[in-house]
């Protein structure tokens, strides 16, 4: 086993987006694409010598040759460790945990989340750090400096190692430990979560279904939920991973999870219904007849999670991304909570929640999670529900018509208009913003413009400022428009419009969701001009 020294050159185009770096999987493929980006990682972090990471990933295509090349190349620059997942598979969220577990120094996750899969679809690298979190710009920022200065990586000259063979392994001097993703996930969930009581409600005859869109979650769930919590077989479906997601795009929306809604709009739906996508870290909670947005979803969360074991204490605070809807600000003022608006992307909540500032955080983008580990997490939220119908015994309609006749309610769509001219959609973002001072004390639509600005953010731990995160502009009334350019795209730009309109307690809350919107959705479009810039004239997606 001798180690090479590959001479390499830098490549364009390797800056990690929201989400880690996300590309075609054909570009992963080419020639040194993989180990530039992957040198470059370490030699960001001060180089891997004597270190230990996690390695796991979503088990799309090109997941496990990406692994075994990892290792190779980790083993060549002196890594001490490394946990890995079964046949190269870990939730993302379960590999936070692993991180955190093993106080390991990072981890690299293999996945482009809720991206289809496959040799033309998409692949994506993120490095998370030592607290189980997602790269902070300030390491990324360095990764680029990296990717932009390679002259060669390390890799070991070497045959595969067996990913399927759980235990220690060696290669050169490093150990491969090849782990069960499932196990300390789930003894991490037991220790969340009332187990028993959710077994009483599966026992008294409770139905759920279970969506795992042919991605990570199926063992995860299938374990949990079937073999643990005695939920019905057949109870999770599309359990088993596949690498191209059955041809899907795993992504528990409306849209992409149509059957799943179907069954539950239909007179045999189950009693609760749930998703989760690529890599595991996003959720669609969903009743009989009652879909629950993202946004309410964690307002519903923040105020009922004390009902569950591992949160009795009562939470610190509560944090969103900017994008989603306030429905949660409502919930932490009434409890005397601190809450907080981040950017997008979950890396913002890092500091929060290892400051203890923040218990629970989520985003519109089907994002829920807390401080037990430094990822969303798709089946924590769905114990979680779980966990407050089995302590409420009611059913999540009820849950929710409850909650706005406490809270009010905030309407709330996202229109995602994709593979939209890059330049087109740069020149939109530029002009809007050299409108938004005048736009205050205009009306469009009918809806007079309240504030309008774009969202810089300053980290309440380490002062850190990040700029351009987002248009938004609030109107008279409680509505909202804000829109930005989607940074995990592949293919040309995504514009991604946020709508929402707050009407209160006595207000009537069964509204067709779209046309309790259509102001602000009019209005927008008009300041914007999106549809003559862009020529679309209507979303691809809406959630
Ligand atoms: C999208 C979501 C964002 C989420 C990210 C990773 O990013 O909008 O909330 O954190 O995926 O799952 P975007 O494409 O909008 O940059
Ligand atoms: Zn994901």
């Amino acid at each position: 086993m001798s180690v090479k020294v590959v001479k390499t050159a830098p490549i364009e185009g390797q800056q990690p987006g929201t989400s880690g770096l996300r590309k075609k999987t054909r570009i992963f493929m080419q020639t040194h694409y993989l180990e530039n980006f992957i040198q470059a990682t370490f030699n960001a972090i001060g180089g891997a010598k004597g270190k230990t990471f996690v390695v796991g990933g979503d088990g799309r295509f090109f997941n496990q040759p990406a692994i075994q090349t990892i290792l190779k190349m980790a083993a060549a620059n002196g890594a001490h460790k490394i946990i890995v997942g079964q046949n190269g598979l870990l939730s993302t969220p379960a590999a936070s945990h692993l991180i955190r577990l093993n106080k390991t120094d990072g981890g690299l996750i293999l996945s482009a989340s809720h991206n289809p899969g496959g040799i033309d679809e998409d692949f994506g690298v993120k490095y998370n750090i030592s607290n189980g979190g997602p790269a902070p710009e300030k390491v990324t920022d360095k990764m680029v400096v990296q990717t932009q200065t390679i002259t060669e990586y390390k890799i070991l000259n070497t045959a595969n190692i067996d990913l399927g063979k759980i235990g220690i392994q060696n290669l050169a001097n490093m150990q491969v430990e090849i782990v069960d993703p499932v196990a300390d996930y789930q003894i991490l969930m037991q220790q969340l979560f009332d187990f028993d009581q959710i077994k009483a409600l599966f026992a008294s005859g409770f139905t759920m279904r279970f969506d795992a869109m042919h991605a990570v979650t199926g063992p995860y769930a299938t374990a949990i939920l079937q073999d643990i919590l005695g939920a019905q077989q057949g109870t999770v479906i599309n359990a088993i991973p596949l690498e191209n997601f059955g041809g899907y795009h795993p992504d528990p929306n409306p849209v992409w999870a149509k059957g799943l809604m179907d069954e539950m709009f239909s007179d045999q739906a189950p009693d609760f219904g749930a998703a989760s996508d690529g890599d595991g870290d996003r959720n669609m909670i969903v009743g009989a007849n009652a879909y629950v947005t993202p946004s309410d979803s964690l307002a519903v969360l923040v105020a009922n999670a004390h009902l569950a074991k591992g949160y009795k204490a009562g939470l610190a605070g509560v944090a969103r991304s900017m994008p989603t809807s306030s429905a949660c600000d409502k919930v932490a003022a009434k409890m005397g909570i601190a809450s907080f608006e981040t950017p997008t992307g979950w890396k913002f909540f890092g500091n929060l929640l290892d400051a203890g500032k923040a218990t629970l955080c989520g985003e519109e983008s089907a994002g829920t999670g807390s401080n037990h580990v430094r990822e969303k997490d798709g089946l924590w939220a769905v114990l979680l529900w779980l966990n407050i119908l089995a302590v409420r015994k009611q059913s999540v309609a009820e849950i929710l018509a409850e909650h706005w006749a406490e809270y009010g309610r905030n309407y709330y769509s996202r229109h995602d208009y994709e593979a939209v001219d890059s330049q087109a959609a740069k020149n939109l973002m530029a002009d809007l913003i050299v409108q938004l001072p005048s736009l205050a004390g205009q009306s469009f639509a009918g809806l007079e413009v309240a504030s309008a600005d774009e969202f810089s953010y300053t980290d309440p731990v380490d002062g850190s400022v990040s700029h351009h995160q987002g248009i938004r502009i609030n109107f008279k009334g409680e509505g909202r428009a804000v829109i930005r350019m989607s940074g995990t795209g592949t293919q040309g730009a995504t514009l991604r419009v946020y709508l929402e309109q707050y009407v209160n307690q006595h207000a009537d809350h069964f509204l067709e969701v779209q046309s309790a919107l259509s102001a602000a959705n009019k209005a927008i479009l008009a300041i914007s001009e999106l549809p003559t810039r862009t020529g679309r004239n209507a979303p691809n997606v809406m959630t």
